[in-house]
């Protein structure tokens, strides 16, 4: 499905100010782990959706902060909840695809969970973007879902899967793999997975100009998550979830 009808449809499902869904405890936190001290940085949230990153890096300190969104559904409940506690953010409907921003103008570029709604090919022209709005010595830092995650968890089933519909590994490169996330509230996301391999993701890095070693993660159900709600949580336990990396430029 069109990733921009997909958003618009469900956007409400989306609305929380808490964490609900399994990769609000499995990786978003360690994305911000990976951003360290945002204090006074400014900083672009790539495929912002309702202003969930956004609204915590403002929390965190961040002295500025533009979140950029293909969904004007998405943008509209980032703004209603801007209305209910200003924050001061900023939000805008456009494609990370083609940054409407000037060069070097972000100490730090968060995209999370968004280039795995896009091509391969897309994907670099996305970081190409995001590697020319970052300024100097800034950080990029992204998440994804692990790319062997679906072909290790093949039932269909809670609290998160991807249906590879018997696609290969590479073979299935730049296929779109329909999926869920469930949430603790019982409530479930239709997500989605442009399947790339790990090698997609280097090879970018080099094609757009990070010249650094990255940070990598592999993101996963710890133990307090099976302290918290071991129902919830132990169907994915031991199986590599997300991916997180951190780049500077
Ligand atoms: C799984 S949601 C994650 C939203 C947010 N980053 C978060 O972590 O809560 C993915 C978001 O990426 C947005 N997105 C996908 N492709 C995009 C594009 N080309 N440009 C801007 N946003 C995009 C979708 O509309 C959706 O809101």
């Amino acid at each position: 499905m069109e990733t921009r009808k997909l958003y618009n449809t469900d956007a409400s499902r989306w609305k929380r100010k808490e964490p609900n869904s399994l990769s609000d405890f499995t990786g978003r936190p360690a994305v911000f782990d990976l951003c360290g001290d945002v204090t006074g940085r400014s900083v672009l949230d790539a495929g912002c959706g309702e202003g969930y990153c956004s609204r915590e890096m403002r929390i965190r300190g961040a002295s500025r902060v533009l979140g950029i969104e293909l969904s004007e559904k998405m943008v509209d409940l980032a703004k209603a909840q801007e209305q209910e506690q200003s924050l001061g953010i900023e939000y805008q409907q456009g494609d990370v695809r083609k940054l409407d921003l000037p060069s070097e103008s972000f100490d730090l570029v968060l995209a999370v969970f968004v280039f795995n709604y896009i091509s391969t090919r897309d994907m670099q022209v996305a970081m190409k973007e995001m590697h020319r709005v970052l300024k100097g010595g800034g950080q990029f830092v992204f998440s994804v879902p692990h790319p062997c995650f679906a072909f290790m968890r093949q039932e269909k089933s809670a609290p998160f899967y991807f249906d590879m519909e018997g696609r290969g590994y590479f073979s299935g490169v730049d296929c779109q793999n329909q999926g869920k996330i469930f949430c603790r509230d019982g409530t479930e996301l239709r997500v989605q997975a442009v399947h790339k391999t790990l090698q997609d993701y280097f090879d970018a890095f080099e094609a757009v100009g990070f010249r650094s070693m990255p940070v990598v993660k592999e993101l996963r159900v710890l133990d307090k998550h099976l302290e918290l709600d071991p129902a919830f949580f132990s169907p994915v336990k031991d199986i590599p979830l997300h991916m997180a990396f951190r780049l500077e430029k």
